[in-house]
């Protein structure tokens, strides 16, 4: 497929293409009668009337025959091979994290072995598959195809950046793989968040390693340096080829959320998943470059973006002795040029129809903020190149609106958006969560009768979050990963287990990869 067929299929070319007739199309029929689904605590996936889902892949499954599926599935991205056939292509998905209980039977009695690492290494990272609807109309993984291959905390991965990283041109591994997004030329970025929940993060005023912030502990095993997690990876899904993105900066980003200019550039916005901390963009200076350019963080109270570039910046030459370490420290960097803390930026999405920027802040309960909201940044003269917007409130989670903490969002083929919610599960069902039960999947009608409501359409297993929702080209189908169900099992004896999604009976819960369709998810979109 080249380049500009690519952009027209998969992104605003065909939703620009598409809305212009639904919105002349009235849903109100359906949308008057349409109501969506309550809160539920079930240990299910729960869908509106008129939505299934099928299983297409779930943790351990086997997808050629040396790898398997990872654990906790999060971002998903479907790439047709042909813009004429939207039935047949890539998914890449992205594992997250891992649960020692279930991955590498770790429970905290003793020291972790090399080879339990070993094991949780592999788990993370993303995995690649071909996947095709068959004749019955369901999507299948296509076993041992060539395509299929698994990238993960072992795989060795490159910078894009002319310095070493603490010494090294390569890192082993890429790992806490949340959201992420795609180049206008084809490929996934991964973006790696809670990266010092694997190997701590560094000490910066005395170089030593602050092991308390690693959970998973795998520097005693491998004692890879931190700095080489905390980056945004580019993954090439037809050659399995991966780098690391320097110029992009470190921190806990969530996505990549990307914009082609007119002229080729690209502009590049990422949250920092963590509570008080910041919104960034890139700009390139060449076109399709990923590496040279300018990085910038929000001023949310001016509505200015302020450059993380060292030249710019005389507080950055004195404090850091060189772009790649701003870049490594981006965190400090973007404080002491006015980076304004945010009640936990995630997942950001640009509106098809008028290019306003969302982005979803989940909540900051140490603020008081439980219940997050949606930010909408618009860009001065709707350029994505301005150093200076005006930020707005878009939704605030709560009771009235019937959801709280978003994270993940996409647009569907006619516009709508569509988000997922992310309540902890040390919360969820507790005050002041209780009456929103599990975690849910949402929709926010753009036209009809219901226009700008919050709608629940899917409400997800126990414990679960549902993440990585991604529309195929034709919006027939919505790809969900359904991630983490049962985390809170004590131990993996059945009736330890809070949940046994998607299999059933006394099984282990696994997280999975869904395919969601059915004649709902085509009147949503005014789909004939
Ligand atoms: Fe991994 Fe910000 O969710
Ligand atoms: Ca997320
Ligand atoms: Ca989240």
């Amino acid at each position: 497929m080249n380049r500009r067929t690519f952009i027209e299929f998969l992104g605003k070319g065909t939703v620009m293409a598409s809305l212009t007739p639904h919105l002349l199309v009235s849903n109100t029929s359906f949308f008057k009668e349409f109501k969506g689904i309550s809160p539920s605590d079930a240990d299910e996936l729960k869908l509106a009337k008129g939505l299934d889902y099928d299983v297409l892949i779930k943790w351990g499954d086997p997808i050629n025959t040396s790898d398997t599926f990872g654990f906790n599935n999060d971002y998903t991205a479907f790439l047709p091979f042909d813009p004429a056939n939207p039935n047949d292509g890539i998914l890449w998905v992205n594992h997250e994290y891992v649960d020692p209980l279930f991955v590498s039977n770790y429970t905290g009695e003793k020291e972790k072995t090399k080879e339990q690492v070993a094991t949780e290494q592999y788990n993370v990272g993303g995995s690649i598959l071909h996947i095709k609807k068959n004749e019955k109309g369901k999507w299948e993984v296509i076993q041992d195809d060539h395509l299929n291959k698994r990238i993960s905390g072992q795989t060795k991965i490159p910078f894009n950046w002319e310095h070493p990283i603490a010494g090294k041109k390569v890192a082993m591994g890429t790992l806490g793989n949340c959201s992420g997004g795609i180049t206008p030329w084809g490929t996934i970025l991964t973006c790696e968040e809670n990266y010092d929940m694997f190997y701590g993060e560094r000490n910066f005023k005395d170089g030593s390693i602050n092991d308390k912030r690693s959970f998973l502990g795998w520097q005693k095993q491998f004692p890879n340096p931190p700095e080489h997690y905390g980056w945004v990876v580019e993954v090439d899904p037809r050659t399995g080829k991966a780098q690391k993105h320097v110029a992009l900066g470190r921190c806990a980003h969530e996505c990549a959320t990307v914009k082609e200019l007119p002229d080729g550039r690209l502009v590049v916005y990422s949250g920092d998943d963590s509570v008080n901390e910041c919104l960034y963009k890139f700009i390139s200076d060449e076109p399709g470059s990923l590496s040279k350019g300018k990085l910038y963080v929000a001023n949310v109270r001016l509505g200015k973006w302020m450059s993380l570039h060292r030249e710019d910046n005389p507080i950055l030459q004195k404090l850091f002795k060189d772009q790649t370490e701003v870049l490594i420290r981006l965190r400090e960097a973007a404080k002491f040029v006015g980076g304004t803390g945010l009640d936990r930026p995630e997942d950001i999405e640009i509106d098809p129809l008028n290019g306003n920027v969302l982005v979803s802040l989940t909540n900051n309960t140490g603020k008081d903020n439980y219940f997050g909201s949606i930010l909408k940044i618009v860009e001065t003269d709707g350029d994505h190149t301005a150093l200076t917007f005006k930020p707005e409130k878009y939704l605030a989670g709560g009771k009235e609106t019937g959801f709280a903490c978003p994270d993940n969002m996409a647009f569907d083929v006619a516009g709508n958006l569509w988000f997922t919610s992310d309540i902890s599960g040390s919360l969820m069902h507790r005050e002041p969560y209780t009456e929103f039960k599990n975690n849910g999947l949402f929709l926010v009608p753009r036209t009809g009768p219901k226009a700008g409501e919050v709608i629940q359409i899917a409400s997800a297993p126990s414990d679960a979050e549902l993440t990585g929702p991604f529309f195929a080209p034709d919006g027939k189908t919505l790809f969900l990963s359904v991630q983490h169900p049962g985390e809170y099992s004590k131990s993996t004896e059945p009736e330890e287990l809070t949940s046994h999604w998607p299999d059933g009976k006394d099984t282990l819960p696994r997280s999975a990869v869904v395919a969601i369709s059915g004649k709902t998810l085509e009147a949503i979109q005014g789909l004939g």
